[in-house]
């Protein structure tokens, strides 16, 4: 099986719904920001404190490329399409987007404290959101909605779709 790819927001539930789908395909499961943070002996908060989000995009990016090709289902972070080279890259690949509507994403973000972007005050969120949905529909290839639904649901729909497409 060719790897698949859960892009989407912060909150859109990637890692949730990557652990599901994973079950049901026998995968195996990565995660772009738990690879760095292995990777480069930090967590995400601390090399955003140290280095900046730009330093961050490198590594994560170094990370996305060296995902399994095959037998995985890879959870991305939610700016991994914040450069024009990974929208490139995940084009070519399986990828879904997990579209979140604002409401549920603050619904689900409201009390994190681990998400160095959510919690940056200078920064309008809602306005990230709004930019970034074209970026996501550039690297996809399938669009799932995810408001109202339980991450169980969700991949069983990524397994519906992928097989109708098959
Ligand atoms: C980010 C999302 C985070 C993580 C980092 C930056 C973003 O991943 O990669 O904090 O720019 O949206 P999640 O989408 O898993 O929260």
């Amino acid at each position: 099986m060719e790897s698949i790819y859960l892009i989407g927001f912060m909150g859109s539930g990637k890692t949730t719904v990557a652990h599901e789908l994973a079950k049901r395909c026998g995968a195996a499961v990565q995660d772009t920001d738990r690879m760095v943070e292995i990777n480069y002996e930090l967590s995400i908060k601390e090399i955003f404190a140290a280095f900046g989000e730009d330093t961050f995009r490198a590594y994560e990016h170094q990370m996305l490329i060296n995902t399994n090709p095959a037998n995985t289902i890879v959870s991305t972070g939610g700016g991994i399409i914040e450069s024009q080279q990974n929208i490139n890259w995940l084009s070519t690949h399986q990828v879904i987007y997990l579209k979140t509507s604002w409401s549920e994403i603050v619904r689900r973000l409201q009390h994190d404290k681990n998400r160095p972007i959510w919690n940056d005050q200078t920064k309008d969120k809602l306005a990230l959101l709004n930019a970034r949905e074209e970026k996501y529909l550039q690297a996809s290839k399938y669009v799932i909605q995810t408001d109202e639904k339980n991450p169980k649901e969700i991949a069983n729909e990524i397994v519906r779709l992928i097989r109708i497409n098959k």
